[in-house]
């Protein structure tokens, strides 16, 4: 065989030329404790607080305690089978999810694993799970309604898209009944929804998802679960994961995101794990004492970005269950204090039937009333007020005085407008919708209506003005705006409306009964001759069946 120099040379020139004095180091390091998601590691002497760290096992973690001679690190995923004296490898990198549009419709984990079961994610895109808030000078203040869907909610503690409003009450209240709600609401709109939910059942979060599926919502939402049964790192993670998810549509596509957290109490509770584990002092309620901290940097990312930055918004509703309703814990007051106010739901209201439980008198809402629907703004301008006062009343009219006959109209009043606000589950409501039976509640068109007919009236009255007056309701939903020339033409309408209702002849709202309008009475005729041919259709089609029937019994 022959040897060809120049062969070997250029091999050695190239291999020469592509030398460089670099070598990798990977720094690794040994468990010398492992157990409940925490480890104790030896070895990592360069590595940085919250960087991330590869187990020989696969599962990654976060350093949390960098202590002299070893650190402490918490273990985002399986850890039953690691072992003292097991390698752990610096990343040299903080934590990071997956985030994109691929995640819209899905249910992961908090690290972006799928578990829906629709095959893996196929996105190229991450974002640090912990991140900064957004400075002053990136925000602008929030000026943009973020309907909820709720009449309590959108008349009297109207939410801006980039606030942060609470959700807070006891077990069972309803608390994620009003942040599934609005998120449904979010149908048809520019949303995207992220709904985190922690420690809870796994079962009680598949009933959300197929919630939302059946609603259609899971079209634009993002559902990351970390179950009761997970590890506690990943439950503390899971809030911060979801907004991290949330913030690439507000950073990167300008879009609008709303952010769940149900609930951070869970979150705080195995916050408090974690710490009382890596040794940290625990201090108020065994909370460690950076637990303000813990909420703070979570809900200040959430905000309503300056046009410079493209205008995007992240909203938050956190949600936080309170025991016996004491709003004064360590906790609850902690996120009372972050959060721009508090949507609070009472278990007396609740099994009063009185729901959402919202208890108006301690619910506020700080910054979304610049954000209101303008007609909305007008129509409910007294509620909260007159609400309040109803409820004195109402207790002082349980003493069996005699009232005034002012006083009890203002009674009356009172009781129609607690069964307006009343609202099922799943029933968001168009915001015009909302103004319309809140303005004839207000203008007292109910007054006569009995109380536990209330319900019925709003049905009726709203399929009505939709079939008949649509071009009020079209208006509405344009100009935002209850305007005098409206008004007038819904007053006469409202009470017609009433009076047919109270006389039992409540109209059909097709037949338009009940208006005197004469376009309306030919569009009424109009329907009517076809529902007639629809009948006269239907009769026949029977008749078919009959005859098919007979035939069948003859052979
Ligand atoms: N507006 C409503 N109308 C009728 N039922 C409702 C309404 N809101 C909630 N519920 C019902 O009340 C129950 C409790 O609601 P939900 O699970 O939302 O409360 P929660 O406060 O989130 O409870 P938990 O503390 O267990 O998380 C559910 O069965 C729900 O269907
Ligand atoms: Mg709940």
């Amino acid at each position: 065989m022959r040897i060809n120099p120049e062969e070997i040379t250029s091999v050695l020139k190239k291999e020469i030329e592509t030398y460089s004095g670099e070598f990798q180091v990977e720094e690794e390091g040994t468990i010398l404790e492992v157990g409940d998601g925490i480890a104790r590691i030896y070895g990592l002497t360069n590595c940085m607080a919250g960087e991330m760290l590869e187990f020989s096992n696969g599962s990654k973690g976060v350093a949390f305690n960098l202590e002299e001679s070893s650190i402490g690190a918490v273990i985002l995923g399986e850890y039953h089978d690691l072992r003292e004296g097991d390698t752990v490898k610096r990343t040299d990198a903080v934590l990071q999810v997956p985030v994109g549009e691929e995640l819209i419709g899905r249910v992961v984990d908090p690290l972006g694993n799928p578990l829906d079961g629709k095959g893996p994610l196929k996105t190229d895109k991450f974002r640090a799970v912990e991140s900064d808030a957004p400075g002053i000078a990136d925000r602008q203040s929030v000026k943009e309604p973020l309907q909820t869907g709720i009449k309590a909610i959108d008349s009297m503690i109207p939410i801006g898209r980039g606030q942060r409003e609470l959700i807070i009450g006891d077990r069972g209240t309803g608390k994620t009944a009003v942040a599934i709600d609005t998120s449904i609401n979010q149908k048809g709109g520019d949303v995207i929804c992220v709904y985190v939910a922690v420690g809870q059942k796994a079962s009680t979060v598949a009933g959300v998802v197929q919630r939302l599926t059946e609603t259609g919502a899971m079209d634009y939402t993002i559902v990351v679960n970390a179950s009761a049964a997970m590890p506690a790192p990943l439950q503390y993670v899971a809030p911060y994961c979801g907004c991290a998810m949330a913030e690439y549509f507000m950073y990167e596509k300008d879009g609008h995101t709303l952010c769940v957290y149900d609930d951070l109490s869970k979150q705080a509770a195995s916050y408090r794990q974690l710490s009382l584990l890596l040794r940290r002092p625990p201090g108020r309620e065994a909370y460690p004492g950076d637990v303000f901290y813990l909420h703070s940097r979570l809900l200040e990312r959430s905000a309503k970005l300056s046009d410079d930055l493209g205008a995007g918004s992240l909203t938050a509703l956190p949600v936080i269950e309170t025991q016996e309703g004491e709003v004064s814990a360590y906790i609850p007051t902690n996120v009372i204090s972050i959060t721009d106010g508090q949507i609070y739901l009472v278990p007396e209201l609740f099994f009063a039937g009185v729901r959402p439980a919202i208890d108006v008198g301690i619910s506020v809402s700080r910054v979304g009333g610049s954000a209101q629907v303008k007609g909305m703004k007008a129509v409910a301008g007294s509620l909260r007020l007159d609400l309040a006062q109803f409820r004195e009343l109402e207790a002082f009219a349980q003493l069996g005085t005699e009232l005034d006959a002012a006083t009890q109209r203002q009674l009356d009043r009172g009781f129609r407008m607690v069964e307006i606000l009343k609202q099922g589950q799943y029933q968001p409501m168009d915001v015009a919708e909302q103004i319309l039976i809140i303005w004839a509640g207000s203008k007292g068109k109910l007054d006569d209506v009995p109380v536990d007919r209330v319900r019925e009236y709003e049905v009726g009255f709203l399929d009505f003005i939709k079939a008949t007056h649509s071009e009020i309701v079209e208006q509405l939903t344009e100009t935002g705006e209850v305007s005098e020339e409206l008004e007038a033409l819904l007053s006469p309408v409202c009470d017609d409306f009433t009076r047919s209702f109270l006389e039992g002849t409540a109209p059909d709202p097709r037949a338009g009964a009940g208006t005197v309008d004469d376009e309306d009475q030919g569009e009424a005729t109009e329907e009517e001759g076809a529902a007639e041919a629809a009948d006269a259709a239907d009769a026949e089609a029977d008749g078919a069946d009959d005859q098919e029937g007979d035939e069948g019994e003859d052979a």
